[in-house]
């Protein structure tokens, strides 16, 4: 494998406490990407295990760069050590030298060090990322006939920008429990947060008599989709609907519902994201299943 050209290059790792090289990051991923990541200041900061790898020019431009943190995961039951990648790119100027393979390099040596079981990502590019052991998981939805909602305290609707309700909305994200045993996050809160903003069309709901936080789209006036259920332990979706004051014909959810005492029929994810997992010996998903919309990365 023949070496970075990185003629001109500095290379940093660990650089998100410096504010010129956050910014560095946030123009990047604007850039490439079109995304703005610098709300994430506001709403408790970076995901503090972030270790990002990376390529600066001396005017502190970020060439190329590739982000690692902890998301521990649920797999078949079994609580995961795993990192994710995320923010993985590299200006035009600096492509094609060979700069994403060494920063690539890099973080999987890190992973390897601090002993992370397994590595997940999402990537439109999946060749990209074979090489180095990466698998692409197929990912399904569920859908089918909503339950009769059963009555409760109304919801509240959060919003994660007024202090208050991030206060709310962070307690729970450190007190959740997965919200599937097949495939779910088990402990992570950037990613959520940052995906409010993302995801414009995703309300977030307080349940008070659950102490659940739920985040929910209405695709069409009939169709309730569910993307995530943030708690100590997971009410059924029939008391999610009635405490939404809510009586869709059709429920969705973007996880494998095994523990909201409803089942709707499996079906494929729509879209060419792919969700990549490196490690855990080949180990497929016992059942049809996705990561929630709202641990996207
Ligand atoms: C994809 C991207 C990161 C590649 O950066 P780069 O610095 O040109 O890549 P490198 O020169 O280090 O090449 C690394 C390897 O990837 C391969 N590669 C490059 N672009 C590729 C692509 N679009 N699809 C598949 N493989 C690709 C190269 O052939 C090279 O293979 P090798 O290791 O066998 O020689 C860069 O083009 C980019 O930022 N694109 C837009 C953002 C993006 O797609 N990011 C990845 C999102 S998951």
């Amino acid at each position: 494998m023949s070496r970075a050209d990185a003629t001109g290059l500095t290379f940093r790792q660990n650089h998100f406490d410096d504010p010129s090289d956050w910014a560095a990051l946030v123009s990047l991923l604007h850039d490439t990407f079109g995304i703005d990541i610098d709300p994430l200041r506001e709403l408790g900061g970076p995901d503090p295990t972030s270790m990002p790898f990376g390529w600066f020019t001396a005017d502190g431009v970020l060439a190329a760069n590739l982000t690692a943190f902890a998301m521990p995961l649920v797999v078949n039951g079994r609580r995961i050590n795993a990192a994710a990648f995320q923010s993985g790119a590299v200006r035009p100027p600096w492509r094609g030298r060979g700069l994403y393979r060494d920063v690539t390099t890099k973080a999987l040596a890190w992973c390897e060090a601090q002993g992370f079981e397994a590595i997940i990502l999402y990537t439109d590019k999946p060749a990209l990322y074979e090489p180095y052991g990466f698998r692409s998981l197929a990912l399904h939805r569920y859908e089918g006939e909503a339950p009769d909602a059963v009555a409760g305290m109304p919801a509240q609707r959060l919003s994660p920008r007024d202090a208050t309700d991030l206060a709310t909305l962070r307690d729970l994200l450190s007190r959740r429990t997965p919200v599937s045993e097949t495939f779910a996050v088990a402990a992570n809160a950037a990613m959520f947060l940052i995906n409010t903003e993302f995801n414009p069309d995703a309300r977030v709901s307080y349940l008070p008599d659950h102490m659940a936080a739920v985040a929910w789209t209405m695709p069409a006036a009939e169709h309730f989709c569910l993307l995530d259920v943030v708690a100590p332990e997971i009410p059924s979706l029939a008391a999610i609907l009635g405490s939404l004051g809510i009586s869709p014909a059709i429920a969705e959810t973007r996880f494998r519902p095994d523990k909201l005492g409803w089942s709707g029929e499996a079906m494929p994810l729509e879209g060419d994201t792919r969700l990549m997992l490196r490690g855990l010996d080949g180990v497929l998903l016992d059942h049809p299943a996705m990561l929630s919309p709202m641990a996207d990365f």
